[in-house]
């Protein structure tokens, strides 16, 4: 069986955590601070706050930017729920719109028409690695005073005309949940440009706390651990070498396979591949999910990333017309892209999956 997702420890990752656990310091500690630097020359040489998770990271993001309760902050239904919930975390009300099919990721021209006096901030996602539409939300950012935020979760090094993902909004927040294309076993990193909420940032993540027991506000504890900065750190080293295996493994899949909807690449933008997804045409459920038993009975692993959006799922369960997002829920599925596929495992994934989509 071909997994849909591997992640991928090493000896070095083995040796990191072991240091970390015979130094005896394992709470937030130099491990992260390191880990922050590095982290730091892949974003512009902005400020990063490591977090305990993704969702901390975008949570906390909200609160440090300034994002009140009763605002509302535009976010695509496309998405995993961490996305809207870190928005009701920070007392604020997501206004769900819909995705370009084409990217999967939130459409500029149906957030403009969303927004009203309350909204305080847009934000994209880069899905599955694809990086949003940047340029245009600078735009409406612009034309219309509201700040842009980046769930940057699947986005590590996705780029936009020579910039990285965490390079644009006023916060960017990376996750290093296992299946990420890189890990910290859990974690988070908030990447700001402005000093004064890096700063608010470092004082939520810990209590309120810069200096011990002087509490400056009232805060969190969403610190990242030693144990888990040295996982990141080492599998940070290791990114670019993946991510370009992944654009390579992407290559080939969007050379060979037919009878699908390969993923589209915006001109000027780098595609890190967190997934690669492709379309099932016919707008049927019943015949993407009859397309992914047939390939896993062939023993090719798939995922569909996401079958509910996010708007009806119970815990927000509101009525929205969003056609797009309801499209692609029942077309998209993704296939085995990560950097340790072989390329007999890749000539697997193209002759199964030709053969299935043949017959559909
Ligand atoms: C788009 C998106 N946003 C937010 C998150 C939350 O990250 P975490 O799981 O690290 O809390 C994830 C990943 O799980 C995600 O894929």
């Amino acid at each position: 069986m071909i997994p849909a997702a591997k992640p991928m420890i090493g000896d070095e990752e083995r040796e990191a955590v072991d240091r970390v656990l015979r130094s005896g310091m394992l709470a937030q500690g130099p491990e992260v601070k390191a880990f922050e630097e590095e982290f730091s020359a892949h974003v512009g040489g902005r400020h990063c706050i490591a977090m305990n998770s993704g969702t901390s990271a975008l949570h906390l993001g909200f609160i440090a930017a300034g994002i009140k309760p009763g605002d509302e902050v535009i976010v695509p239904s496309f998405s995993f729920a961490a996305t809207a919930n870190s928005v009701v975390l920070a007392g604020a009300i997501p206004i769900f719109a819909d995705i370009d099919p084409k990217t999967f990721n939130l459409d500029p021209d149906h957030v403009e028409t969303l927004i009203t006096k309350k909204t305080k901030a847009i934000m994209p996602v880069h899905l599955y690695g694809h990086i949003a539409a940047m340029d245009r939300f600078d735009e409406i950012a612009a034309k219309y005073g509201v700040k842009i935020m980046e769930d940057a979760a699947q986005g590590h090094l996705a780029s936009l005309n020579g910039r990285n993902s965490g390079e644009f909004g006023i916060v960017a927040s990376f996750s290093f949940y296992p299946t990420k294309n890189m890990t910290a076993g859990e974690g988070g990193m908030v990447v700001t440009d402005s000093a004064e909420v890096a700063r608010t940032l470092r004082l939520l993540r810990n209590q309120g706390q810069e200096i011990r027991y002087q509490n400056e506000i009232v805060g969190f504890n969403t610190r990242m651990t030693d144990i888990h900065a040295a996982i990141g750190r080492v599998q940070l080293r290791k990114l670019p070498g993946w991510t370009a295996q992944r654009q390579k493994n992407a290559a080939y899949l969007d050379a060979n396979l037919k009878g699908v909807v390969v993923p589209f690449v915006t001109p000027g933008s780098t595609h890190s591949y967190h997934q690669y997804t492709i379309r099932i045409p016919g707008g049927s459920a019943q015949k993407r999910d009859a397309f992914m038993e047939a390939i896993t009975a062939k023993g090719v692993g798939c995922g569909v990333y996401y079958p509910t959006p996010i708007h009806r799922l119970q815990s927000f369960n509101l009525t929205l017309n969003l056609p797009e997002t309801e499209l692609v829920v029942k077309e998209c599925v993704s296939l085995p892209i990560h950097p340790s596929l072989s390329q007999s495992e890749l000539e697997t994934i193209v002759s199964v999956v030709n053969e299935v989509a043949a017959k559909l």
